[in-house]
């Protein structure tokens, strides 16, 4: 029986790159979706980019473009990262569309008719300056009970406490600096309390993990609380219908983007919404990570109830990635963008890496960077591909390319693998993918065991056809073993049909053998990961910056003497050499030039008040010195990340600081 199936990762916020923790969501589920198509069900997979809420706005605006100009921006960046790493969704979406708009008013309205929303005054942080709210995480102070400073508006970094952004010592808003006021305003409330019977009724029918259930018992006997669904402009997100300036939370048209999602799709392959969303016919799963569950399993549920909406099948939770045992750091590098790892490994490693790590349960993910390595290039490269090399040129090289038929021995090799396709299909259609891949490495073994027992490499010398005969047996649990890895590695298995010359593999493809077939020239497959390009790629990491990290800060030139410093002071200085790739004017901006700078093979945007003595096009290549390790600095116009040395006391009497010619860019200056 064919199953037809809705999958949806959530969808990753606008305002930030995706890094390999978010990796861990995207291809666990990317290797469910590829298994069931694999096993002949109608699976889709839906996504879409989160754009809306106060870090979009502000982030925009520190670059000096438009939030729509920044989701388009960072839409194509985070699309592009999927692709690469053989991500493959069906339509990857936007939630500022007008289907989602359309979708959360008609949500909103029924809710409220349903008699769900209610509206109260309440009293909240605003910055008088830039005429904004500030949501806690924008306001910063002294903490009340352990007096360490900038600590954030909720909780305390220094001794864990948590309080109210009004106990805040000396608050001061992150956006502005100046002091926030307390202002009183009306909200929005949506009312789960009215859901609880409901919900927990959804619960004993099984919606979500056994594992998670304790904490959804947790949820309950603490009581379910009013949802705030609205905020004050201005605000990037949808105008609440009948108010002038209240917009929708950005977490209630978040999820609502799923259902947009499946809309625009339909709308484009003329398939009807209705019957995937509301009707019977489809199972609906959504795979999340467990920091957004209370989203998920009590808001979302609760508010396509309010609008009559069919509930989706399952959620499937997931634990957070750690790099080896620790929270991903930017001091270690192992906060790890997927660009950055893209600079320097093959994505199918981790693709293999984290299903070799990946089970049902909600517990953590490690990758440990040494493990890391020895799994992929050991059993990946080791044992499966090696198998492939081992037999793939033989036949190619020594006997035409031509399989022959199988033996008995070869016939009981075979049907050793074929016998464990139900306990593999079993492994991936619970998300066990980690007994999968363990499953699969056995096997493996067993074919090496015999790849060693047979001695192709000695038979071939007096016995040809034997030889065919043992070849065609390892080639047969070659294009087996390709079909359970497949929804891990697809472009592995590409490389493979490829070279066995055989159509698209499938979990079907298991019922049958091929002999007397002529294979094409091997491809290589996978190369074993070397260290050092691990090392390259924490490096990268460590230079880069976090747009959370930067600082609010003017760009100064020109400085009066300085006090005296310390030889270790001015040794913390990092100045490099810098070649200037690209250089541009900035649109409002009369003094600054945006410069480019490759130190050798890193490359630093910087902001320089040189645009009065220098020509954009004047500057283009030339050697220039640098400060590598200043700390980012966010700038109207975008961030600084370095600064270029020059003299002069401004305006045109500026002058650039370069070299003698011999220097390259990246060396150090002493
Ligand atoms: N925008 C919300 C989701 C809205 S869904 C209607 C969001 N975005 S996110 O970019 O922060 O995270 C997207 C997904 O990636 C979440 O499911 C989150 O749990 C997951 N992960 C983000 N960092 C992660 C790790 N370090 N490890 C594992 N999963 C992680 O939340
Ligand atoms: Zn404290």
């Amino acid at each position: 029986m064919t199953r037809k199936l809705l999958v949806t990762s959530a969808l990753p916020y606008a305002n930030g790159p995706i890094h390999i923790g978010h990796l861990v969501e995207y291809l666990q589920t990317d290797i469910w979706v590829r298994f069931q198509k694999a096993m002949g069900n109608e699976c889709r997979y839906f996504c879409a980019d989160d754009t809306h809420g106060t870090p979009i706005m502000i982030r925009a605006k520190a670059e000096g473009v438009t939030p729509e100009e920044l989701i388009n921006r960072v839409h194509a960046e985070h699309y592009r990262d999927f692709i690469d790493f053989g991500i493959e969704f069906d339509n990857y979406y936007s939630t500022h569309s007008e289907e989602n708009r359309q979708f959360s008013e008609m949500i909103y309205t029924c809710a409220s008719k349903a008699g769900s929303i209610v509206k109260k005054e309440i009293q909240q942080a605003y910055d008088e300056r830039e005429k904004m709210w500030l949501p806690d995480r924008y306001i910063q102070g002294t903490c009340p009970r352990c007096k360490a400073a900038d600590q954030y508006g909720d909780s305390c970094d220094s001794c864990g406490a948590h309080y109210q952004t009004t106990e805040l010592i000396d608050p001061v808003s992150t956006v502005s600096g100046n002091r926030p006021i307390l202002k009183e305003s009306t909200h929005y409330f949506f009312q789960l309390s009215q859901y609880e019977d409901a919900l927990k009724e959804l619960f004993k029918g099984g919606y979500v993990q056994a594992s998670v259930q304790n904490k959804l018992d947790e949820w309950f006997s603490a009581g379910l609380k009013d949802w705030d669904i609205s905020r004050d402009g201005p605000y990037f997100g949808f105008k609440i219908p009948g108010e002038e300036d209240k917009y929708f939370y950005v977490w209630l048209d978040a999820p609502i983007g799923y259902m947009a999602s499946i809309k625009n799709y339909c709308d484009k392959n003329g398939l009807d919404f209705e019957n995937l969303w509301n009707g019977d016919e489809y199972e609906i799963y959504h795979f999340i990570g467990k920091d957004i569950m209370y989203f998920h399993a009590l808001f979302w549920p609760a508010v396509l109830m309010s609008a009559d909406l069919r509930l989706p099948t399952k959620l499937f939770v997931h634990g957070f990635l750690t790099v080896n045992g620790q929270k991903m750091s930017k001091s270690r590098g192992t906060f790890i963008k997927a660009s950055t790892y893209l600079n320097h490994l093959d994505p199918q490693y981790l693709r293999y890496y984290y299903a070799s790590k990946l089970t049902s349960g909600v517990g953590d993910i490690d990758l440990s960077v040494e493990d890391f390595i020895n799994r992929v290039n050991s059993d990946l490269v080791g044992k499966l591909a090696n198998l492939a090399s081992r037999s793939g040129p033989m036949l190619s090289k020594k006997l035409d390319g031509m399989l022959g038929t199988l033996d008995d021995k070869g016939r009981a090799l075979i049907d050793e693998l074929i016998t464990a396709k139900p306990e593999i299909v079993d492994h991936y259609e619970n998300l066990n993918y980690a007994a999968a891949i363990r499953k699969i490495a056995a096997l493996a073994d067993v074919c090496n065991k015999y790849v060693e027992e047979q001695q192709p490499w000695v038979t071939i010398k007096t016995d040809s056809e034997g030889t065919r005969t043992t070849l065609t047996a390892i080639l047969n649990a070659v294009r087996m073993l390709t079909i359970y890895l497949k929804p891990v590695l697809p472009q592995y298995a590409d490389k493979i049909e490829q070279f066995l010359a055989v159509d698209p593999l499938t979990f079907a493809d298991t019922d049958t053998v091929f002999e007397n077939h002529k294979i094409d020239n091997f491809v290589r497959l996978i190369e074993r990961i070397e260290k050092e390009k691990v090392e390259a790629m924490v490096e990268e990491s460590k230079q880069q910056t976090t747009p959370q990290q930067i600082e609010q800060a003017q760009p100064k030139l020109d400085e009066p003497l300085e006090a005296e410093c310390e030889f270790g002071d001015f040794m913390k200085v990092d100045l490099r050499i810098a070649k200037i790739a690209t250089a541009s004017a900035v649109e409002g901006a009369d003094k600054l030039l945006q410069l480019e700078l490759d130190l050798g093979g890193v490359t630093k945007n910087v902001f320089a008040g040189i645009s009065k003595a220098y020509k954009p096009e004047d500057l283009v290549g030339r050697l220039v010195l640098c400060v590598a390790n200043l700390k980012p600095r966010k700038m109207r116009f975008g961030v600084s990340e370095g600064m270029v040395c020059a003299a002069g006391p401004g305006g045109e009497e500026i002058f650039l600081l370069s070299p003698d010619s011999g220097a390259k860019p990246g060396q150090r200056v002493h």
